[in-house]
């Protein structure tokens, strides 16, 4: 278990002043080290079209490093009133108040759907409990970057680790570590899935999909047997998966999710197939 220390020697980047350690039902406040807040927004591919929401956002660091660097515009949310007036404070002397602010307020019961960026550096305890709320308010694709703790039982696109000295009094070890997820397109269910090739009728087949936070699984009814899908992948709106049906033989789709339709392109099939469609049921 890592020991949360605020050592004297740590100093805010953008204020440069001392850390403000306060602990109470809402947990400790550390602030991110400058070169892991540039590390976090390249992980999260952060540019000026984006919108970061930094839940529990201290000092206002990340949220002020997205606007000034990259151009993205944003906001953050804490609980704690001193520091929510520090990261105001912090944006207007950074020429950023613009573009993004701070606000006081549990983190549990703010507003998350206008992000297209998240960034954490939260307790275990706190950020597991997001994920039902993440998984409701946020749009696939979003990407949600978290600084040394998964986000269980989430499974990440990507992850980073890396040594560095500054870390030691923070959490008694250099190791650093940052997670990278991509809220994936809602599509657990049944669908409607239609092959469609040039001057041919297409071919419906019942597709099933079971969407779970830690998993996702399904198959393909052809001929009244159900065959596995294998590769099955969604990563924000993008979905792709194989099956291989007896002598059909093996056949690879990929597309587009939009709400309750995907379409998409044959990438390999045995028949003329060139284009699918499917309807959610
Ligand atoms: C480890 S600090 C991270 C600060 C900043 N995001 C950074 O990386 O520099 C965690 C912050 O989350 C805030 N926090 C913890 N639980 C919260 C909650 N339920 N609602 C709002 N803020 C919370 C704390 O006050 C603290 O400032």
């Amino acid at each position: 278990m890592k020991r949360w220390l605020c050592g004297l020697g740590l100093f805010f980047a953008l204020g440069a002043a001392p850390c403000a350690f306060a602990q109470g039902s809402f947990g400790p406040y550390v602030p991110t080290p400058t070169v892991i807040v540039e590390r976090l927004l390249d992980m999260g591919s952060v540019t000026g079209k984006d919108y970061l929401i930094d839940l529990g956002s201290g000092d206002g660091r990340i949220v002020i490093t997205a606007a000034k660097k990259l151009g993205a515009r944003g906001h953050g949310i804490d609980i704690q009133e001193k520091l929510v007036a520090m990261a105001n404070q912090n944006a207007a002397n950074e020429g950023v108040a613009d573009r993004v602010n701070f606000v006081r307020g549990d983190i549990m019961e703010a507003d998350l759907s206008q992000a297209s960026v998240i960034t954490t550096y939260l307790l275990p305890s706190t950020i597991t409990k997001l994920v039902p709320k993440f998984l409701a308010e946020l749009k696939p694709g979003t990407r949600i970057v978290s600084h040394d703790y998964p986000i269980s039982p989430l499974t990440y696109d990507k992850v980073v680790s890396f040594d560095l000295e500054e870390k030691i009094k923070i959490s008694g070890t250099p190791l650093t570590v940052i997670y990278l997820y991509v809220i994936p397109a809602r599509v657990n269910g049944e669908w409607a899935l239609s092959l469609t090739a040039p001057g041919a009728a297409a071919r419906t087949l019942n597709l099933r999909i079971e969407q779970r936070p830690e998993s996702i699984a399904g198959s393909i009814e052809i001929g009244g047997a159900r065959f596995p899908l294998r590769d099955l992948r969604v990563r924000g709106e993008e979905i792709s998966f194989s099956y291989a049906a007896g002598t059909e033989g093996s056949v690879a789709l990929r597309g587009t999710v939009k709400g309750a339709e995907m379409t998409g392109t044959v990438v390999s099939s045995p028949s003329p197939a060139k284009n699918w469609i499917a309807q959610r049921r």
